[in-house]
């Protein structure tokens, strides 16, 4: 492995050794006199991020002296991309560096929680710190770009993708862009431990149809700036130095020819000055997709959507040349798009010298980022169920049976998205809870039962059992592989793989304590099977340090704090489901509600009401956005508003008391929802605007005070601009999405238009894209 050699090699940065301009000077009086030195096939080249395909480099040594690349993806190793920087820098004509793209997407070596988990933490520290991390761990073997965050809001957990995305909610999107951005991207980006962030994918991938990656997505302008765009801009605005094309149609235009999306909205109205790259052949799928024609017509249209660099396929080399002779595209295109790939380069710090003294990396895996990724892991933990305070286990449990195919796959539990993690580096609960045992006199049994998670064998059914009559409490690992989640896996059925379901039946049918310890890139769904289980906690793909951080949550040794970023259905057909909803009609009604099996034969159609809902399934998801325990209780009490009453644009607060009325010191994460009654668009039955994590010792109660600002109250419509009407709001506050305390808030005046850095406007006058 690449790492092996590359922990003993001197931790050095990659940086110039000459210098274009005075390092001093503004980045544009540095570009401009590099632009006009510049051929057209120099030009061309810094569009180009080639991928290296294996360890060989000579194929790629050439087209980087001679200038014919921009950026790299894949990099073999650090020395290899060490080699070809010091080429860029040193043989090509002008000695424009290279930026090194990798997937860094929830850690590098060190792994942390798969992205929906982290968003399940609720905790923007914990975002960053896994950010920061990754990139201090990343920027030492030489990758100085990572294609993260992942920005795609989405209400579909078929869709592979969801294990990177932040869930299905805008606002909680927002708060962990922001934080991913500043992580990676840390104060300074020509900081020695900074990588440029790339927020991707633009726009709207989330809403692929049917949850299959790639497909296309149908989002009505209203929809895609009150749902999809805000996290996407709440990247930009944290300085995300680069953004990437979606593979999606979005309505009926491929994204990365969109100039709606990357010319107006991206460019002018959102004042991105970084650089846009391709996703992966997504030029050449135009033609593929039926856009494009052919390669010239496919480089014509992303050029003129304003899509810098091409990642991997090579139409822009292919094509611009003629193209620019032709007129067809304009040199002054050109440059704009070579203008700012150079400016990131130079903001990077990536033409300034070497400095006196390299900078001195911890090591990978150092102590104090094994410790922040299982922080991480427990705060994203969700407990779902907990009977009989089954967890934390008792002191008089003496007897442990460890089962199920994800106790022991460090493989697995690293999750989708873990290029530079290895699951050996990877503590398994089955490892970390020998390990605990060994200390306290704890009996450990294991017995996988399933050897992976698919696996419909019953083989090792008995050897389980066995274990579990003989301790006193199960502890069962379920879930999926990593490699069911993630990019091209989506999957139709969200139930547990294999003969996992049989084996919960068969294990809980022993009338025994089990405790459900779940590990999948998604949200899965269960059936009757959690019931029968005496506890639950969904830990997603929980990264290097699922065992310790597992183990402390098992043995009480910390709380999970995790609360649920999306919506976990009771079944497939009732996807999409989500919070924020708008009311039908004609909603749901449990008192005229008939379930399928309680019709009776020969009912007339009209004596089951006319409500909506499933038939066989009512209304409500199986656990609802927001939702999460803890090992303590807690009341909200005294819910208040300071004033029922406000003039439209004026400020207000919303007051609870919260108590922890348990035994221990436990987190709450109070979160606040509004509803605006009536308005021109109609609004969600509850929308999420702000939430406190709160942690009380027993007993004592704290008072929380939430601000209520007039953009909280506003909503965009289809143009994006953001309006705040007169009449009533409900205001929610609660421990998920559920929630029915509210306090009643009136808005007086006239309707007000409200500026609101996310989501900004996208433009009334459309520019016609095709043509
Ligand atoms: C395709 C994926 O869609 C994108 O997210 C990723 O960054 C690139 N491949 C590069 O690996």
């Amino acid at each position: 492995m690449m790492h092996d050699t590359a922990r003993f090699l001197p931790a050095i940065l990659f940086v110039a050794l000459a210098s274009v301009a005075d390092a001093k000077e503004p980045v544009d009086a540095r570009v401009e006199p590099l632009l006009a030195r510049m051929t057209r096939a120099e030009k061309i080249g810094q569009l180009q991020l080639i991928n290296i395909d294996g360890k060989e480099l000579e194929p790629y040594l050439a087209p980087v002296r001679t200038g014919g690349v921009g950026a790299v993806l894949n990099s073999p190793g650090p020395e290899e991309s060490r080699q070809l920087q010091h080429i860029a820098k040193t043989e090509s004509r002008l000695g424009i560096p290279l930026l090194f793209g990798r997937d860094v997407i929830h850690g590098y070596r060190t792994i942390f929680p798969i992205p929906l988990a982290l968003a399940a933490s609720w905790d923007p520290q914990v975002m960053e710190s896994a950010a920061r991390i990754s990139a201090i761990e990343a920027r030492s073997e030489g990758v100085n770009w990572t294609f993260a965050p992942m920005l795609d809001v989405t209400r579909d957990p078929r869709w592979g993708r969801v294990a990177e995305s932040p869930g299905e909610d805008p606002h909680l999107g927002s708060v962990f862009a922001r934080a991913m951005v500043r992580g990676f991207q840390g104060d300074r980006l020509d900081s020695p431990t900074s990588m440029a962030a790339c927020v991707k994918h633009f726009a709207g991938y989330g809403a692929s149809e049917g949850g299959r990656d790639y497909n296309t997505t149908w989002i009505p302008e209203q929809q895609l700036q009150e749902v999809y765009l805000p996290p996407y801009q709440a990247g930009i605005g944290a300085g995300a130095a680069t953004v990437m094309t979606a593979f999606n149609n979005l309505n009926g235009i491929p994204c990365p020819t969109s100039t709606l999306l990357f010319r107006d909205l991206l460019r002018e109205q959102w004042k991105f000055d970084g650089f846009v790259v391709s996703d992966w052949n997504s030029l050449s799928q135009l033609i593929t997709e039926g856009l494009a024609a052919d390669g010239p017509a496919a480089a014509k249209l992303s050029t003129r959507a304003g899509v810098n660099m091409e990642m991997v396929t090579e139409i822009y080399q292919d094509h611009l040349a003629a193209l620019l002779d032709a007129g067809t595209i304009g040199t002054d295109v050109l440059d704009g798009l070579v203008r700012e790939i150079l400016s990131v380069k130079f903001r990077m710090g990536l033409f300034e010298p070497l400095p006196g003294k390299p900078y001195i990396y911890p090591p990978l895996l150092a102590a104090e980022h094994l410790e922040a990724a299982k922080k991480a892991a427990i705060a994203s933990t969700v407990l779902l169920k907990n009977e009989n305070t089954t967890l934390p286990l008792a002191d008089s449990v003496k007897t442990i049976a460890v089962l199920g195919p994800l106790a022991d796959s460090g493989a697995d539990q690293i999750g989708t998205w873990s290029m530079d993690g290895l699951g050996a580096d990877a503590v398994t609960p089955l490892a970390a809870l020998r390990d605990f045992a060994k200390s306290k006199g704890l009996k450990v049994l294991h017995a996988p039962g399933l050897a992976i998670s698919r696996t419909r064998s019953r083989e090792g059914f008995a050897e389980a059992l066995a274990a579990a009559r003989a301790a006193d409490v199960t502890l069962l690992f379920v879930g999926e592989e990593a490699i069911l989640s993630g990019e091209a896996h989506s999957r139709a059925n969200l139930d547990l793989p294999g003969a996992q379901p049989e084996l919960i039946r068969e294990i809980t049918a022993l009338g025994k304590p089990v405790v459900l310890i779940v590990m999948a890139g998604r949200p899965l769904v269960f059936g009757d099977l959690l019931d029968r289980t005496a506890a639950v906690l969904y830990a997603w793909h929980p990264g290097t340090m699922a065992g310790p951080a597992l183990t402390d949550i098992l043995l009480g040794a910390a709380e999970p704090t995790g609360r649920l970023p999306i919506t976990f259905p009771k079944a497939v057909g009732q996807i999409p489901i989500y919070y924020a909803h708008r009311n039908t009609g004609r909603p749901f009604n449990s008192a005229t509600y008939v379930a399928m099996d309680k019709i009776p034969v020969g009912a007339p159609q009209s004596s089951l009401g006319n409500e909506s809902h499933y038939l066989d399934l009512g209304h409500d998801p199986a656990f609802p956005f927001g939702f999460g325990l803890g090992y303590t209780t807690f009341d909200l009490t005294a819910l208040k508003i300071d004033d029922a009453e406000i003039k439209a644009g004026a400020t207000t607060k919303v007051r609870a008391t919260l108590q922890n009325t348990g035994a221990r010191r436990g987190t709450a994460v109070i979160q606040l929802y509004i509803r605006d009654r009536v308005a021109d668009i109609t609004r969600p039955l509850k929308e999420l605007k702000d939430w406190k994590r709160v942690a009380l010792d027993p007993g004592k109660s704290q008072e929380l005070s939430f601000e209520l600002t007039p953009a909280q109250l506003s909503y965009p419509d289809a143009t994006g601009a953001r309006h705040l009407e007169p009449g009533m709001f409900d205001i929610f506050i609660g421990t998920s999405s559920a929630t029915t305390e509210s306090v009643p808030l009136t808005v007086t005046g006239s309707t007000i238009s409200v500026n609101f850095t996310a989501p900004a406007a996208l433009p009334s006058k459309r520019v016609p894209n095709n043509k």
